[in-house]
């Protein structure tokens, strides 16, 4: 990153555009003033809802500002992380020009929408450990390589990688370096947020669909410098998170105990699975997890699979993933969802 510059990294089209200015971004106090609202054509009646939401979604990220020790201006919201993903390769990926390496066995959206919006998709598969092979990573990037992901802890293999190879990566690379950390909260590693001051480059997507046990209201999260902040506010959809998912999302990040008390019975039911899973005698390995899920390699993946499907249990199966053949993974339920799985897998 010594050379980094994100005016290098802007599409030149994102650079010149005038984004769209909606009715309530020129009225900013439009949530606490007592005014007559005849700006944007709603329908006047009251329900809740007949209003177009706060654009900035401000309330919420205030309190995730607080939370986090960072400014608003460091945070994007989105419809999801997957929005939020699809924004930062609207921003800084020309198509056909550009480029993104990812690491298999992944989240496999950043090579959706590598293809969605047409920007070549660059693969280094993880090392037998799944850590990321910093050399070869290094050695693929090219003048067009504009966005690295890292997914730490990383889906569907549980492990974060290492310090050493992240920093390298954001030292060597003058692109972007996206972490993406929608497992962060069931890890005892620390987040890289408080990396955010010190490199320029780098990008951090979380979610409130995990740990925050909101994935039906969509709100996924962008921490990044005010200047990629900026990039990413000129071209979001004025009105990108509704209504109804900030109300939600306020009113759960308000009860922090109770979600603390949900990750650390998550956590503990891990480990119970993972005893279990240790005394399978079709199990063949299980990876160590950071994350609400655990990887396991098995006999045979597909012949395992279906067996659980016919006792009604649904888990995802793996094995078509590099480095994955014959691996199920296992998304960590409720104590009682968990000793149902514990049980089938002892009666197969
Ligand atoms: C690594 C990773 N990132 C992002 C997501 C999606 O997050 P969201 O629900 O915020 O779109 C997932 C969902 O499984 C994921 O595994």
């Amino acid at each position: 990153m010594k050379n980094f510059d994100i005016n290098n990294l802007v599409r030149v089209n994102v650079k010149v555009l005038k984004p769209y200015s909606s009715a309530r971004d020129e009225f900013e106090d439009f949530d606490t003033a007592n005014m007559i609202f005849l700006d944007a054509n709603e329908n006047p009646y009251e329900n809740g809802v007949n209003r177009y939401p706060d654009p900035q979604q401000s309330s919420v990220k205030a309190v995730l500002a607080k939370n986090k020790g960072l400014n608003t201006n460091q945070i994007l919201l989105g419809n999801g992380s997957d929005e939020v993903l699809d924004l930062l390769f609207r921003a800084f990926c020309e198509p056909k020009e550009d480029n993104v390496i990812s690491l298999p066995p992944t989240y496999g959206m950043y090579g959706v929408l590598a293809n969605i919006n047409n920007v070549e998709h660059k693969e280094i598969v993880l090392s037998e450990a799944f850590q990321p092979k910093v050399e070869a990573i290094v050695e693929a990037v090219t003048p067009n390589t504009k966005i690295i992901f890292l997914c730490s802890p990383n889906n569907p293999t549980g492990n974060s990688f290492t310090t050493e190879s992240v920093t390298t990566i954001l030292e060597s690379f003058n692109g972007f370096v996206v972490i993406d950390e929608a497992y962060i909260d069931f890890s005892d590693k620390a987040s890289w947020l408080a990396k955010l001051d010190q490199y320029p480059n780098l990008i951090i997507t979380q979610t409130l669909s995990k740990a925050y046990g909101l994935a039906g209201i969509r709100l996924g999260i962008c921490y990044g410098s005010p200047e990629v902040i900026a990039v990413l506010n000129k071209i979001k959809p004025p009105y990108n998170v509704n209504e109804l998912t900030q109300q939600r999302a306020l009113e759960r990040l308000q009860n922090q105990t109770k979600i603390d008390n949900e990750i650390t019975s998550i956590i503990a039911q891990r480990e119970s699975l993972l005893q279990v899973l240790n005394e399978v005698s079709f199990v063949k390995k299980i990876y160590p997890s950071e994350a609400n899920f655990i990887l396991a390699k098995v006999d045979n993946a597909n012949k395992r699979y279906d067996e659980l499907i016919a006792k009604g249990i649904v888990i995802r199966n793996r094995t078509t993933q590099p480095l994955c053949e014959n691996c199920l993974r296992f998304t960590i339920g409720t104590e009682e969802e968990n000793k149902k799985l514990m049980e089938a897998l002892k009666s197969i």
